[in-house]
């Protein structure tokens, strides 16, 4: 099933209705201050966009799905935001040309939902997409060891992965931890990660 027709037949079990914890707390840790821009890749319904928007960080989901884009518009509205604060862009990662580069990306369930073949290329349009000195949060998830028979997505993701991905390419792991707060069902399988260059 692509990823289109899960938004339209409303088949989204990864959509927890309301922000990632970590995030929230981050911004709330002002670890994230002074960022004017920030960016969502594969943001589906939007709720992390939305909690940069309230941090009074100028944001933007990108999603592959146009049959997202009616869900995040109702969320958006539902926050009382418009597309000035949380703008959706309906296009693809991997060929997404802003005008301007990010200061912050944050990445949850976006790494994780692409093919393991994919995530080399996940870390080029990082390095892309960054600006010089952005940060980019990646909430590592699911960080599990299924069997040889499980087939993602998502695909397990350990912070050995994303190092892997990005140390070589000349960022600096500025932070790895435990989140102190997660969904509840993912509570245990996640780590916080910020880098920059
Ligand atoms: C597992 S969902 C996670 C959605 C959201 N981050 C959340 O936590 O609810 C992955 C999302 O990535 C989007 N996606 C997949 N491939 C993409 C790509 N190449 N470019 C942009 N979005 C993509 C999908 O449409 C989907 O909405």
């Amino acid at each position: 099933m692509s990823w289109d027709d899960a938004w339209r037949e409303g088949r989204t079990p990864w959509d927890a209705g309301q922000a990632a914890p970590p995030l929230v707390d981050l911004l709330a840790s002002g670890a994230l201050d002074g960022a004017k821009n920030a960016l969502v890749p594969g943001c589906g319904g939007g709720w992390d966009v939305f909690a940069f928007a309230h941090a009074r960080v100028r944001s933007v989901g990108l999603d592959v799905a146009e049959s997202a884009a009616p869900v995040f518009a109702r969320h958006r509205d539902e926050a009382k935001l418009d597309a000035t604060r949380a703008r959706l862009v309906v296009g693809d990662f991997f060929t997404f040309a802003p005008a301007e580069r990010f200061d912050v990306i944050w990445d949850y369930t976006f790494l994780c939902a692409l093919p393991p073949a994919w995530r080399a290329r996940w870390a080029e349009r990082m390095d892309t997409l960054l600006a010089p000195k952005g940060t980019l949060a990646t909430l590592i998830f699911p960080a599990t060891h299924p069997g040889p028979e499980y087939v993602g997505p998502p695909w397990p993701l350990h912070p050995d992965d994303v190092r892997a991905l990005l140390l070589p390419r000349g960022f600096r792991e500025l932070r790895m931890e435990r989140p102190a707060r997660s969904h509840p069902a993912r509570e245990g399988k996640e780590w916080i990660a910020l880098w920059s260059r």
